[in-house]
């Protein structure tokens, strides 16, 4: 069935769109990629076929660029989209709101634009835990009221608000919002993973940096939350359990019309000591850490309510949090000795 349908992935060759094509390559479907390189190499495309055996079409594509948008349509008789392109570094987007908004929510309009004139009718969306502010109590569910407390969280809130309001104004429309947690983790062949350039912001790439060391130490942002450890709790999830939810969301979408929002997380939350600890297990060494401040804007816990995308897709992660610190040390490994 998968066959015949073809999925345009903005964002494909970035971390989690590349092992969602992967999974969308494995599970028979067609791929096109656009995908304008500005946090990503076209290597990758290559590495997915690698991985897959299957070669996806690549548009280095900017989605502000309409008529380039336009083209991907006009070429290809696409069936669904998933949209994953944007850009996501939240200190970032407090420092360059313009680039942000005008990125997201104008890349986003474009391809909104492009669907509608090709008739093309299912979109599944990236959105985040972001979504859920400050004030909402753990586990989040997806029926609870949407916030943000930076720009980027504000262009989740209103694509999110976007989708939901084009899709109620076309009936046929199918749109799906993912709300993910905290993605880590590696494709287990070393090929495809995360490995950002220059200092790290999330836990994940920084406790990799210094298992490697190109950083010294590990920061702990706080040690007096209101949580077991008094560390900040989140709710990580493998990439590659998340990509599985990406194709779940996607036959759902085929066979269903309307907006509907899902949670993809594990429904477990983890400390930042507890992180560290499966890490320096992973790598077999400990790693060194120190207590900093908390950073502004964290919240103490954050973790999913897993229910719906349980019932709904059938959908349930898998993956362990040693196997997400076994798979992205077994990436970075593989990426240092290609440098060599
Ligand atoms: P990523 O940066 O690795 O991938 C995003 C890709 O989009 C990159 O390859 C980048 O080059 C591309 N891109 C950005 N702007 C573009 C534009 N205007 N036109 C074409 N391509 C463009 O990020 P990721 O971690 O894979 O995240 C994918 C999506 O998931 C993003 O929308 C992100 O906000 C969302 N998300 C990520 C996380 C996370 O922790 N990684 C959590 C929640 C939600
Ligand atoms: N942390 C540290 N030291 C670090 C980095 C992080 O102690 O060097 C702590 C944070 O305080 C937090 C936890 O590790 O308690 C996780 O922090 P991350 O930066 O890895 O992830 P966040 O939950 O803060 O945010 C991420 C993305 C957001 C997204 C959110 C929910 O960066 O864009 O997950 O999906 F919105």
């Amino acid at each position: 069935m998968n066959r015949n349908r073809k999925i345009l992935v903005t964002g494909g060759t970035g971390y989690i769109g590349s092992h969602v094509c992967v999974q969308l390559l494995e599970a028979g479907y067609d791929v096109v990629i656009a995908d304008n390189l500005v946090n990503s190499g076209r290597d990758v495309v290559e590495r997915i076929a690698r991985i897959t055996g299957r070669m996806p079409a690549f548009y280095e594509t900017d989605l502000l660029n309409l008529e380039s948008v336009r083209h991907i349509f006009r070429e290809h008789r696409i069936d669904g989209v998933i949209h994953f392109a944007g850009l996501k570094a939240v200190g970032e987007s407090v420092a360059q709101p313009l680039r942000y908004y005008s990125n997201n929510l104008t890349g986003t309009l474009h391809l909104l634009t492009a669907m509608q004139e090709e008739g093309c009718r299912v979109m599944v969306f990236s959105s985040s835990a972001t979504v859920y502010g400050e004030t909402n109590p753990v586990p989040f569910d997806e029926s609870m009221p949407t916030a943000a407390t930076n720009p980027y969280g504000y262009t989740k809130v209103a694509q999110e608000r976007i989708l939901t309001d084009i899709a109620a104004a076309q009936p046929d429309m199918s749109v799906l919002l993912l709300r993910y947690f905290n993605p880590v983790g590696a494709h287990p062949s070393g090929l495809i993973g995360e490995d950002p350039n220059g200092i790290p912001n999330n836990l994940m790439p920084y406790v990799a940096k210094v298992a490697t060391g190109e950083l010294p130490c590990i920061h702990v942002f706080g040690d007096d939350y209101d949580t077991p450890d008094g560390t900040g709790v989140r709710d990580y999830i493998h990439v590659c359990d998340l990509a599985r939810g990406h194709i779940r969301a996607l036959e759902y979408a085929f066979t269903h019309t309307g907006t509907d929002v899902f949670n993809l997380g594990t429904g477990h939350g983890s400390s930042v000591l507890e992180l560290i600890r499966a890490f320096s297990e992973a790598c077999g060494r400990e790693l060194p850490y120190v207590i900093a401040p908390r950073r502004p804007g964290d919240i103490a816990s954050c973790w999913a309510d897993i229910h719906k995308a349980q019932d709904v897709l059938g959908f349930t992660a898998q993956a362990t949090l040693a196997d997400m610190c076994r798979d992205s040390w077994h990436f970075i490994c593989c990426r240092k000795e290609e440098k060599i």
